[in-house]
């Protein structure tokens, strides 16, 4: 038995499927769940020793690549002195300055994770305007609180029903599911229910069903009609913030509180929401809204936060990653062309996905419409070609500043042979 074999079987016996995240299983591209061991730059390494080109990039944090020895000398330096303190540190101000500076958000607060921002911006949405309804987008992932594990009724309802064992259906009720980019969806639902609806949740570009861009006017009526309606509109930019430039995507500077998370954590655990002080402020202890975390502010994250964003500041890693995804997706859509395949190419800045679909998908019904026996095939042939992608067509691929020209390369030739086999066997 290979290494990663005894590890997958211990960890098999310990955790429900053997791991500690769904989608690290695998299960959607019929494979077993990668054992990772050693990450330097755009590349990781497996358990038996093996190297791949990677573009889960851990599902987004990575844009500087694994290990950049200024983020890892941050936080030894910063462990040292102590990994938790239960007391404001000045790690905090740091990171916070920074990303208030950047962001223009006058007051945010730190958690652990995405799911907490958006769970708490939820809560905080709805005590701002006393109202409880919330509208989400299908496709869209906010994290994995109850209200926002739902997904779109069927026929006439747009209520939503709940898409976990364990979310009451009545808590599901509360939150709508609408259609991405359908503009008049969200127009039709504010003229019916605009005086019930505290928030409206949405990924500006949405990472969640592979990457699916907004039209833009999708992002004018985002940007006018909750408003019109006293909803406030909450920008989940856990993936884009610090991701697509420094700050945040810029796509709906109108939102009213904004989530971050990932690239403001450097691969540490991270979380964080905000917006204007008067709203912000109805947070504990300064306000009603209760929310709390023992580890929330943690100095090893802020370490690697601030390292992060100070290296991201100068504007040439972002420059660089998106160089080196345009080189990635001219070398795919130059490899579907050959191949014949119906499948086609989204990238924005350094986040990409190959769909396989002849037409880019603009909501998540269209995304379902891939051929997701095509994609699992692809992604083992990639696999055995040492190239790590993420494990689902739904996800997004992430190109860092670290990757090299040689990663690219590798990764087009191996995506030019992948697709010519797969579109043999369709023959
Ligand atoms: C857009 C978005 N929001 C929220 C989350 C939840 O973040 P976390 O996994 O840190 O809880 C994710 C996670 O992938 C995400 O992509």
């Amino acid at each position: 038995m290979s290494e990663s074999a005894l590890w997958r079987e211990a960890a098999r016996r310990l955790f429900p499927g053997g791991v500690n995240s769904p989608v690290r299983s695998f299960r959607s591209v019929g494979g077993e769940p990668f054992v990772a061991v050693r990450g330097e730059r755009g590349r990781v390494w497996d358990a038996d020793g093996r190297e791949y080109v990677d573009f889960i990039g851990a599902f987004g944090p990575h844009i500087l690549g694994h290990a950049p020895p200024a983020v890892v000398q941050a936080i030894a330096e910063v462990a040292e002195q102590g990994t938790a303190f239960g007391a404001l540190t000045p790690h905090e101000v740091e990171l916070g300055r920074r990303i208030s500076e950047a962001t223009g958000l006058e007051r945010l607060r730190f958690v652990n994770s995405g799911t907490e921002a958006t769970m708490t911006a939820i809560r905080l949405a709805r005590a701002a305007t006393g109202r409880n309804v919330i509208v989400k987008f299908d496709g869209c992932y906010h994290g994995h609180a109850d209200g926002l594990l739902v997904r779109g009724g069927s026929g006439l309802s747009t209520f939503g029903l709940s898409d976990s064992a364990g979310v009451p259906e009545a808590i599901a009720q509360l939150t709508a599911v609408l259609p991405f980019n359908d503009a008049d969806a969200l127009k039709g639902w504010f003229d019916a229910h605009g005086e019930e609806t505290a928030a409206v949740i949405v990924e500006p570009v949405a990472g969640n069903m592979g990457l699916v861009p907004p039209r833009e006017e999708f992002l004018e009526v985002l940007r006018r009609i909750p408003r019109r309606h006293g909803a406030l509109l909450i920008a989940d930019e856990v993936i884009t913030g610090f991701r697509l430039r420094y700050g945040l995507s810029g796509l709906l500077p109108e939102a009213d509180l904004v989530c971050l998370g990932k690239v403001i954590g450097g691969g540490l655990p991270i979380g964080a929401f905000g917006g204007r002080a008067d709203l912000m402020d109805l947070l504990a202890p300064s306000g009603p809204v209760y929310q709390a975390g023992t580890l929330a502010g943690n100095p090893l994250a802020m370490a690697a936060g601030i390292a992060v964003l100070d290296a991201l500041a100068t504007g040439e890693p972002y420059r660089r990653a998106e160089q080196l995804a345009r080189h990635l997706e001219n070398g795919l859509e130059t490899a579907v062309r050959r191949a014949a395949v119906p499948a086609s190419v989204v990238r924005v800045g350094s986040m990409l996905t190959l769909f396989f679909r002849a037409q880019p998908p603009a909501n998540f019904a269209e995304a379902k419409e891939c051929d997701t026996a095509a994609f699992a095939r692809f992604h083992r042939a990639m696999f055995d070609a040492g190239v790590l992608l993420p494990p689902s067509q739904f996800e997004t691929w992430f190109v860092s500043a670290a990757h090299t020209e040689a990663d690219i390369d590798q990764a087009v030739t191996a995506a030019h042979r992948a697709l010519l086999e797969l579109h043999a066997g369709s023959e």
